[in-house]
């Protein structure tokens, strides 16, 4: 694994002493690109999630620790209920073929976002999963699924609250630590590298807490068409940007 990353290292020239620990990617953009070949937008889907294993196994070469793809936002069930559905069929296909596919790269899977909209058959899917890949050494990937930023913010709230209540904490004893972990991420280092393709550049609910330092890459790519070439360029771009975290 070291030896193959040295090697691409050469081809590629990144400093791989300098890698972001958790890459953020709010993959945006299936359905332009389905709509510019006059295909459904499921067919954008569709490829999106071919281009989502292409990059996930990237990184995973590269050495990177944590990559978290945002495949459904709580705000997505807006869509027309065939979209919904058709994205949800993907999800489980997903997460259903992960051991073929990322186990066997040495991903340890996992979901975050909120359950229990979700339908029983994903929930146990998304258990099984986990629990398959909960040993493997590699890149850990989050699947955000059903996740918002605001949602995942409450959620920490209501477990603070909770153990108030239960008088296993005061209010005087909560600080960022007690907020963090009561997030979906929690023990996971913040995001450092943000990218979001196909041109908007906003969050749209996505790791709140998380993206406070991270360095934000837009690119005008869609999604389908983003390549583990593109993700060198966008960690070639951080490796060149000051982090300072308000020092100087
Ligand atoms: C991103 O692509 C995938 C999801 C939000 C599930 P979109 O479906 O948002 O594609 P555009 O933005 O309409 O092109
Ligand atoms: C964000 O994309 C959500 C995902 C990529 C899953 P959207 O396409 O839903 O975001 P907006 O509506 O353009 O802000
Ligand atoms: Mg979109």
């Amino acid at each position: 694994m070291l030896f193959k990353a040295l090697k691409k290292n050469k081809e590629r020239d990144i400093d791989l002493e300098n890698l972001p620990k958790h890459i953020g990617v709010i993959m945006d953009g299936n359905g332009r690109w389905a709509k510019k070949r006059g295909l459904p937008r499921s067919a954008g889907h569709k490829a999106g999630a071919e281009s989502l294993k292409k990059i996930v196994t990237e990184a995973n070469n590269l050495g990177v620790k944590y990559i978290t793809v945002y495949a459904f936002s709580t705000e997505n069930w807006k869509r027309p209920k065939a979209e919904v559905d058709y994205l949800m069929d993907l999800l489980m296909d997903y997460l259903i073929n992960a051991e073929k596919t990322l186990a066997g790269e040495n991903v340890r899977i996992r979901a975050i976002g909120s359950r229990k909209e979700l339908s029983e058959e994903m929930r146990k899917q998304i258990k099984k999963t986990e629990e398959l890949t909960k040993d493997r050494s590699g890149i850990v990937m989050n699947i955000a699924l059903n996740y918002g930023g605001r949602e995942e913010l409450v959620h920490s709230a209501k477990k603070i609250a909770e153990a108030v209540r239960n008088g296993k904490m005061a209010p005087e004893d909560i600080t960022e630590k007690e907020i963090e972990d009561g997030l979906y991420t929690a023990g996971q280092p913040d995001v450092d590298l943000l990218i979001r393709t196909s041109g908007e550049q906003r969050l749209s609910n996505f790791m709140l807490w998380q993206v406070s330092y991270a360095e934000m890459v837009f690119v005008h790519k869609l999604w389908p068409d983003f390549k583990p070439k593109d993700l060198i360029e966008c960690i070639k771009i951080y490796q060149g940007r000051g982090r300072r975290f308000g020092g100087i």
